[in-house]
C-alpha cells in the first residue's frame, strides 16, 4: 500500500512502535480476550478434555478479515494448554526441507502457528499432511536410483492455521483441521471494553463518552480500535493535558479524516467512483480496482468486509454495488444516480 492508512485493517509490520504497542497490549488468557464467545466456548472445552486425557488439542484453523484477534488467539491457546508456540507464515515456509526442520524440533504438546496458511507452497503442504495426521514425517534420502523413502515418527504437536481466506485453502488441508472457526466482526460495545482494557495498559485517561466515540469508528476491529486510541493519545498529549475526552477525540478525528462510520478517505473514493460510473449497479471487483487504483486483494481482504458488514456495499453474483446506506452516508442519496 502506497499511503499508509490510519484504518487498513493490516499490521504495520515496519512500524516498530505499533509492533510494540501489539504486544504490550496482546491479550494473554482467555479471561483477557474480550468477545468472540462462541469461539471461546468451543476453545475452552477443546482444551479442557484434551488436558483431561493428557493429549494435545485439535488441529485449529482461524479464519477472518485481518486484525480480529487469530494471531492474539493462537497465542492464548498455546498459554491455556502451558505449552510452547512456533510461529511461522505459510510464504515463510519455502521448501518441504524447511518445515521438516521446524517439526523435528517440535516437543510434545507444542503449538505450532502458521499465519497466512493459504499461501503454504504445494510441496510443503503435502508434507504438512501426514504430519498433522499420523504424527510421521516422510521423507526421501539420496537422489535418483538409490533414494529411499523413510517415514520418522513425530511428537504430537499441534497446528493452528490462520488465514483471511479460507476459500484459498486446498481441500484436503481444511479437511486436517478438527476445529475450523470465523472470527467474527466485534459489537460496538466490546470494542469500547477493548478501548478502555487498551487505556488502562497504556496508562492513559479517557472518559466512558470518548471510547464509546471511538468504538463507533474502530470498524469493529480491536486493531483499529488500538491503533486510533494511540493516535487520539498522542493528540491529547500535545494539543491538552493528556486526557482523552470527547472534543479531544472529535478533533484528532478529524484530523485523522476518519469519519463517523470509521472509513477514511480511501473508503469514501471507493464508494463514489463506483456511484460516478456505475450507480447502484453491480461492478466487478477488477473494475473496481481500476477506478480506485488499489490492488484487488488490498480491496477484498482488507477495504470491503467492513464496508459489507455495516451495509454500504452489497455482494450480488453480478459484483459488488453501493447500496442506498452507502450513498446516504456519502450525502448522494437525494441525487439522481443516472449513469
Ligand atoms: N479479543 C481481543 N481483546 C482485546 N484485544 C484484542 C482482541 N483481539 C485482538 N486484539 C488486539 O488487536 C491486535 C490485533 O490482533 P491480531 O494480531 O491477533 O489480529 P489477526 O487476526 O492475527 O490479524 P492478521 O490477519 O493481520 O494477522 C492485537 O495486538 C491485540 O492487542
Ligand atoms: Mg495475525
Amino acid at each position: 500500500m502506497a499511503i499508509e492508512r490510519i484504518v487498513d485493517t493490516s499490521a504495520h509490520d515496519d512500524d516498530a512502535d505499533e509492533q510494540q504497542i501489539e504486544v504490550t497490549l496482546r491479550p494473554q488468557r482467555f479471561s483477557e480476550y474480550i468477545g468472540q464467545e462462541r469461539l471461546k466456548k468451543n476453545l475452552q472445552l477443546a482444551i479442557a478434555a484434551a488436558k483431561k486425557r493428557g493429549e494435545p488439542i485439535d488441529h485449529v484453523l482461524l479464519y477472518g478479515p485481518p486484525g480480529l484477534g487469530k494471531t492474539t488467539m493462537a497465542t492464548v491457546i498455546a498459554n491455556e494448554m502451558g505449552t510452547n508456540i512456533r510461529v511461522t507464515s505459510g510464504p515463510a515456509i519455502e521448501r518441504a526441507g524447511d518445515l521438516a526442520s521446524i517439526l523435528t524440533n517440535l516437543e510434545d504438546g507444542d503449538v505450532l502457528f502458521i499465519d497466512e496458511i493459504h499461501r503454504l507452497h504445494r510441496s510443503v503442504e503435502e508434507v504438512l499432511y501426514s504430519a498433522m495426521e499420523d504424527f510421521k514425517l516422510d521423507i526421501v534420502i539420496g537422489k535418483g536410483p538409490a533414494a529411499r523413502s523413510v517415514r520418522l515418527d513425530l511428537p504430537k504437536f499441534t497446528v493452528i492455521g490462520a488465514t483471511t481466506r479460507a476459500g484459498s485453502l486446498a481441500a484436503p488441508l481444511r479437511d486436517r483441521f478438527g476445529i475450523t472457526h470465523r472470527l467474527e466482526f466485534y459489537s460496538e460495545n466490546e470494542i469500547q471494553r477493548i478501548i478502555i482494557r487498551a487505556a488502562k495498559l497504556l496508562e492513559s485517561k479517557i472518559d466512558s463518552s470518548a471510547a464509546s466515540m471511538l468504538a463507533g469508528r474502530s470498524r469493529l476491529t480491536p486493531r483499529i480500535a488500538n491503533r486510533l486510541l494511540k493516535r487520539v493519545r498522542d493528540y491529547a498529549d500535545v494539543n491538552g493535558d493528556g486526557i482523552i475526552d470527547t472534543a479531544i477525540t472529535v478533533d484528532a478525528l478529524k484530523l485523522l479524516e476518519v469519519d463517523d462510520l470509521g472509513l477514511d478517505p480511501a473508503d469514501r473514493r471507493l464508494l463514489s467512483s463506483i456511484l460516478d460510473h456505475y450507480g447502484h449497479r453491480p461492478v466487478g471487483l477488477s473494475t473496481v480496482s481500476a477506478l480506485t487504483g488499489d490492488e484487488v486483494s488490498t480491496i477484498e481482504d482488507f477495504q470491503e468486509p467492513y464496508l459489507l458488514q455495516i451495509g454500504l456495499i452489497e455482494r450480488t453474483p453480478r459484483g459488488r454495488q453501493v447500496t442506498v446506506r452507502g450513498a446516504k452516508h456519502l450525502g448522494r442519496d437525494k441525487q439522481q444516480e443516472l449513469v
